[in-house]
């Protein structure tokens, strides 16, 4: 089938079969790619108009127990600079992101078992008592299903853990012997369970990838249903295994954000900061072809570029206040405003019980 006749299938039923995805994700053309690109703004903007929601991230530990092959803060990058926030230092940092407009923290650290239960329970019921109105989204990688039911009953409302690849042997190149795809996916049906607003994803072009594990990337998607999907591309850490392996590619990226908006029309999708950081107008790209968050770094600024997990991250140099306004800026110029708006996530009726 053309890959107009696919986008349009996309756009009406919000499915297609495995082998039009493949299709569509290795043969589109510039020209169909801006029709896909028109479609998917329009879905996203059918949603959410011009509205760009924001979370604010809070990066508070560079210690990591694991040793994922592509990241930065892999235990096993002796050169990485580890440090942790106090709570003390995550409530002013969410103090500041209220006062700049913030209704979403994001709290995102490596896998580190100083932050036990425990202290993760009391920094989320602090965040939740000063800050009723916000959401508290926790990114924490995995952990126990008792762990992740005491921090959505102290009051965390989202989790993000990408599930990387849902490829088990693409998985296994990706991760050391004792991490594994069952796993993740584990934590992700159990996170849903809970009620957690649940966000999955994946690198776009990482070591391995091929157009067959993005396909059942796509359709673990469609069998999970995450209310979020965050997706980057893949960028080199010096310091790490994958130090000479090439970047993932924006167009290709792109393509995807746009697939999977209008695989999932009310999902929230953030343009990343790797895509920002893989191209200069990476973000704004990513809002128009289909995403509708972004995250502006709320760390302190003597901490930003410890939590290093590619080369060339940005916004490292930069206050918390003149990230928002950058971010802020850039979205007008194409048209679009941040909101101050908790921007949690809605369905509209029966979208995903289309059949074809
Ligand atoms: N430790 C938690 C986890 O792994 O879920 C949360 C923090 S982790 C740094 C957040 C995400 O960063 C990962 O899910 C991964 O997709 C992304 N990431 C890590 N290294 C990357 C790289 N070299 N290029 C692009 N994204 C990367
Ligand atoms: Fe640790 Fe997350 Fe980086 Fe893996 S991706 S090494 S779990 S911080
Ligand atoms: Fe962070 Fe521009 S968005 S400095």
């Amino acid at each position: 089938m053309k890959c107009v006749k696919i986008i349009e299938k996309l756009s009406q039923f919000h499915t297609a079969s495995e082998d039009e995805l493949a299709e569509l994700i290795d043969t589109i053309n510039d020209e169909e790619l801006e029709f896909l690109r028109k479609k998917a703004q329009a879905t996203a903007q059918e949603h959410f108009g011009n509205k760009i929601f924001v979370r604010g991230l809070i990066e508070f530990s560079s210690y990591c127990k694991n040793d994922c092959l592509y990241c930065g803060l892999r235990r096993s990058n002796k050169k990485a600079v580890r440090y942790r926030l106090s709570k003390e230092q995550i409530m002013q940092c969410c103090k500041q992101g209220y006062e700049l407009g913030f209704r979403t923290f994001v709290l995102q650290g490596g896998e580190d078992s100083y932050f036990d239960d425990d202290k993760m329970c009391e920094i989320v019921k602090a965040i939740r008592s000063d800050f009723s109105d916000c959401a508290i989204t926790l990114s924490l990688g995995e952990r126990s299903p008792e762990s992740y039911q005491r921090l959505f009953d102290s009051g965390a409302d989202r989790y993000l853990l990408r599930h990387e690849t849902a490829n088990e042997e693409h998985y296994n190149k990706l991760h050391p012997s004792e991490m594994s795809l069952k796993n993740r996916k584990s934590c992700l049906f159990k996170l849903k369970e809970i009620g957690y607003q649940t966000g999955a994803g994946f690198m776009v072009g990482s070591p391995y990838q091929t157009t067959q594990t993005l396909v059942e990337d796509l359709m673990f998607l469609k069998e999970l249903k995450p209310q979020m999907c965050g997706i980057g591309p893949f960028i080199h850490h010096k310091d790490t295994p994958f130090a000479s392996e090439n970047d993932g590619s924006v167009r290709q990226c792109l393509i995807l954000l746009s697939i999977i908006r209008l695989m999932h029309p009310s999902i929230l999708l953030p343009a990343t900061t790797a895509l920002g950081t893989a191209d200069k107008f990476g973000r704004e790209m990513g809002v128009l072809h289909g995403a509708n968050v972004v995250m502006p770094n709320l760390s302190p600024r003597a901490h930003r570029s410890d939590y290093s997990l590619y080369d060339n991250k940005i916004c490292t140099g930069d206050e918390a206040a003149e990230c928002i306004k950058c971010m802020s800026n850039r979205m007008k110029k194409i048209g679009y405003m941040l909101t101050v708006d908790r921007g949690d996530y809605k369905e509209k009726f029966g979208e995903d019980n289309v059949q074809v």
